[in-house]
């Protein structure tokens, strides 16, 4: 039987808390400023990938979520793919220099591949896949060409694909350096903290549209790199000083201070795309609405119980500790009234077990101060958010055993 060279894996979505926005070379993706993201559980948001390597395929062939794509047609993929080839193929230099017998070396780097890839969530929710998407294809590959290169020198890699998926490639919290040189070498992701540091943070993500954002991230920050005034100030002044507050709030689980930073980051990355020319928005008023309710949650509370963010797109995220969970998801649950064309364990799946009973969802909440805030608040029309994901903080990309791979014997999907 001839062996099958082939790798499975796994990778996380990633929401930042201090937004990447801005390309200084848009070929290596190199950002104008460092980011910071929180990598969310794969039990809720995930990406598996199979990559399988053969010298009996023709050519790389690529299907996501059951649909074959063209992988000549993006240079992103192409240029991840052939990132990873070329380290194979060093290593397989290396093992003829070291004296390894050709039989015993493997040419993995000369075949061509197949990638079946499938996210674990609709990807009509709304929600970016290429985070964990292009994190997926670099993991697999790494794992498949067995380099021996180090997660961020990997993150590099996937960073080729897609900016933000340089921080899928670690758990917890991340940060990508936006490094200074030219050829991006010192332009990768770090872990802050692994997923335990701070096991109480959790987010409620509530999916506002599932549309496809009208300008994508790639083509909105090139015009607020062009055009805006307040977009210096903030790669200048602003970001560098919050990465370093973030960063000292997460080693203290300071949950206040990563509140405000968070939230003041989210505005200030919308009122620069306001800021572009022709003027970028993304937010609409579901999205506001959601905003003044948080801060309505922290006046009622006396101190930042929560914190939204939101990216290229009208969704938000809400982080809060999870002794505040419960009461925010009642709060948003009775504001944001489920819509009737959606079944309610796919409104609100409960997956902490918050509410006991699913007709508990949607009731005036319990606490008495939530109560009050909740009916002067009142209900929006039912399905103005349209379904809401209650996640934690989770790990990075896991490799999977054979048993789980998504290609079959002949190398075509399952
Ligand atoms: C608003 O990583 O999608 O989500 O590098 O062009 O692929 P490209 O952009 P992308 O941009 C993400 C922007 C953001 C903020 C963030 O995740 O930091």
């Amino acid at each position: 039987m001839t062996k099958i060279y082939e790798a499975t894996v796994t990778a996380p979505v990633n929401i930042a808390v201090i937004k990447y926005w801005g390309k200084r070379d848009s070929a290596l993706i190199l950002p104008t400023n460092s980011s910071l993201s929180v990598t969310l559980s794969q039990d809720h948001l995930s990406t598996r990938t199979t990559i399988r390597a053969s010298p009996e395929f023709s050519t790389d062939r690529l299907w996501l979520n059951g649909i074959e794509e063209d992988i000549s047609a993006s240079k992103r993929l192409v240029n991840s793919i052939t990132t990873a080839r070329k380290l194979r193929a060093a290593l397989e230099k290396k093992q003829r220099d070291d004296g390894v017998a050709s039989e015993d070396i493997v040419l993995l780097s000369e075949w061509s591949i197949h990638v079946c890839s499938e996210n674990n969530f609709p990807t009509a929710a709304g929600l970016a896949s290429s985070a964990s998407g292009y994190a997926a294809l670099v993991s697999a590959l790494g794992a498949l060409f067995q380099l021996p290169q180090s997660t961020s020198d990997l993150s590099r890699v996937a960073r080729v694909g897609s900016g933000s998926a340089c921080r899928s490639m670690f758990g917890g919290f991340v940060a990508w350096r936006a490094g200074e040189s030219n050829d991006g070498s010192d332009s990768f992701a770090v872990q802050v903290a692994d997923r335990h540091h701070w096991p109480d943070l959790q987010a409620l993500i509530l999916i506002v549209s599932e549309k496809k954002k009208t300008i994508s991230s790639t083509a909105g920050m090139q015009t607020t790199v062009e055009t805006s005034d307040l977009f210096a100030e903030r790669v200048r002044n602003v970001v560098p000083k919050r990465m370093a507050a973030m960063e000292k709030a997460i080693a203290e689980r300071d949950f206040g201070t990563f509140a405000e930073i968070t939230m003041r980051d989210s505005n200030q990355f919308h009122a620069v795309c306001l800021d572009t020319y022709p003027p970028i928005s993304y937010m609409n008023d579901v999205s506001r609405s959601i905003a003044s309710i948080v801060h309505a949650f922290n006046t009622a509370r006396g101190r930042a119980a929560a914190a939204y963010t939101y990216d290229a797109g009208p969704n938000a995220v809400i982080y809060a500790l999870k002794d505040d969970m419960r009461d925010l998801a009642e709060l948003v649950t009775y504001c944001f009234p489920r819509g009737s064309t959606i079944l309610s364990e796919d409104f609100y799946a409960d997956p902490f077990n918050m509410f006991g009973s699913a007709d508990r969802i949607g009731q005036v909440p319990t606490d008495p101060d939530v109560a009050q805030l909740a009916t002067a608040t009142g209900q929006f029309p039912a399905g103005s958010v349209r379904r809401i994901i209650h996640t934690e903080v989770g790990d990075g990309p896991c490799v999977l055993p054979a048993l789980q791979s998504l290609l079959n014997e002949s190398g075509m999907p399952k």
